[in-house]
């Protein structure tokens, strides 16, 4: 539970309170009340505290009614993603310290009150992220932190809406990194269809397309990628419809490729393991739609898609050099089964856009290791055909600290694609292989504005932030797509 007080915080009586402190320019002490100041004057004197981002300084008082300071360093100007990681700070210190009740405060400053409670509760919400549900020895119970109170300097309300805010963004983005997290053998495909309808109770309509109707309705993409498999794909749609009349519709699309062992064009076996995340796509796009349940957007139409498959040798997989129609009738040689994502997308794509006539299409998906080479693990790909509907994503990643960076598109790269015997052929050579991917996937988008972001560096293994795990999903673009949504 999160609270936000009026009272004074020198009455706060829990386990710790937290204090945000902005590193002076003078390299002067932060004027606090003497009460806290006494805690920190000496340390700082000494040099051995200062307020940088990323340092911490934990005290205990036993004269205060708190039972400890912890002093947290923001830097001398801290934007939004500073205070969230200043909030993934004060979760590991939490989780160590197995605390249950927590205070923030923090002292007047250039951000707003509603952005600093945002940031500092998504940044404690997803710094406290565990995941151990196969752990069976239980010598570390995670312990959860139940209460946190919120000392503003100001701006009380703002500050409650903020919170409230992340709250829900938080889960979402926790909500996907335990669909990453899963497994394989625990998160087939049926697995995203079981997800939404759990979340078609709440506002969302959810239909699950078979492999029956999918062959109805001639997705040869994701029937093929997935014909190697013992498990069925599936279609999860879900719906929502806001109260507006002729509102827009965005439509997303996340690539839920359970598990990617390369097909016939089978991948080495050192990390393959890592394979299971790549359905990080559609997890993001799943934990946007929760979202949107949540919170009822007034203006605008969300429509999810997540095509889920799985990539398997087999004597039934589909083979190099195999030619398949994809939904919609476009021909396309496969010359390398591993560049499979491109090729349930199209499906994904096509009959999304047919069906739901949207005014913008936002695809996630694990697409290239390519885009690793390009931008490492700090920033996903974009690539799109639209400049507004790329500024409103490129602004929704700054907000939600999800960074993206753009790559052009552009007729030399999709002459790549030309094929001898169908219309396309599904890899573009070596040359620009995270172009080539997103010029396959813009020929099933015609002139519908999109935005294409290849997270296959950011969605696990993601630059290192105090409230993102170090190892293992990141939960990377679900909160940048309710931050879209929210400012849609
Ligand atoms: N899921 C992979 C992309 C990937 C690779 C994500 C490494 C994260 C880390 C995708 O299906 C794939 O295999 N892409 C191929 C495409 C190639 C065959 C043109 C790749 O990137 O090697
Ligand atoms: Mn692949
Ligand atoms: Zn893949």
């Amino acid at each position: 539970m999160i609270s936000v007080s009026n009272k004074a915080m020198s009455a706060y009586k829990g386990d710790c309170l937290a204090i945000l402190l902005i590193q002076p320019e003078n390299g002067d002490v932060p004027s606090l009340p003497q009460e806290y100041l006494a805690h920190l004057s000496l340390p700082w004197q000494a040099g051995d505290f200062k307020a940088e981002a990323g340092q911490s300084f934990l005290v205990y008082t036993p004269e205060l009614n708190c039972q400890r300071l912890l002093f947290v360093g923001l830097g001398s100007e801290p934007d939004r993603d500073g205070i969230r990681q200043a909030g993934g700070t004060i979760a590991m210190a939490s989780a160590k310290k197995k605390l249950t009740q927590l205070a923030i405060a923090w002292q007047e400053q250039s951000l707003t009150s509603s952005d600093i409670g945002e940031c500092v509760v998504e940044g404690v919400r997803l710094g406290s992220y565990t995941f151990d549900k196969y752990k069976t020895s239980n010598d570390t119970p995670a312990v959860s932190l139940k209460k946190i109170t919120l000392y503003p300097a100001s701006g009380n309300g703002p500050c409650r809406k903020g919170a409230a805010l992340a709250e829900v963004a938080a889960r979402s983005a926790n909500m996907a990194r335990d669909m990453a997290n899963e497994p394989g053998n625990k998160w087939t495909p049926e697995e995203f269809s079981v997800q939404g309808r759990s979340l078609g109770q709440n506002r969302l309509t959810c239909t699950v397309l078979t492999e029956r109707e999918m062959s109805r309705l001639k997705m040869g993409g994701i029937l093929g990628v997935n014909q190697g498999s013992s498990q069925p794909p599936r279609m999860v749609v879900l719906e929502y419809h806001c109260p507006k009349k002729n509102a827009e519709t965005l439509l997303l699309v996340g690539k839920g490729l359970t598990f990617d062992a390369g097909g016939i064009s089978l991948k080495p076996s050192a990390g393959m393991e890592d394979m299971k995340y790549d359905m990080c796509g559609g997890a993001a796009v799943m934990a946007a739609m929760a979202a949107v349940g949540e919170e009822a957007p007034k203006n605008v139409n969300v429509v999810g898609i997540v095509p889920a498959a799985e990539n398997m040798p087999s004597s039934t997989a589909i083979k190099p050099g195999d030619i398949i129609t994809t939904y919609g009738g476009k021909t396309v040689e496969v010359i390398n089964t591993d560049a499979e994502g491109r090729l349930i997308l199209a499906d994904a794509l096509a009959y999304g856009i047919e069906k739901f006539s949207p005014a913008g299409v936002i695809d996630l998906a694990t697409l290239t290791g390519a885009v690793i080479v390009g931008l490492g693990h700090h920033r996903c790909g974009l690539l799109s055909n639209d400049d507004a509907l790329t500024a409103k994503v490129e602004q929704a990643g700054e907000q939600s600290g999800e960074l993206v960076w753009r790559l052009p598109l552009g007729k030399e790269y999709t002459k790549q694609l030309k094929s001898q015997v169908a219309d396309l052929k599904n890899i573009g050579g070596k040359a620009a292989g995270t172009i080539t991917a997103a010029a396959f996937l813009q020929e099933f988008v015609g002139d519908t504005p999109w935005v294409h972001l290849d997270i296959a560096g950011t969605a696990w293994g993601f630059t290192e932030k105090s409230y993102v795990p170090a190892k293992g999903p990141s939960g990377f673009g679900a909160r940048l797509l309710i931050e879209l949504i929210r400012t849609w």
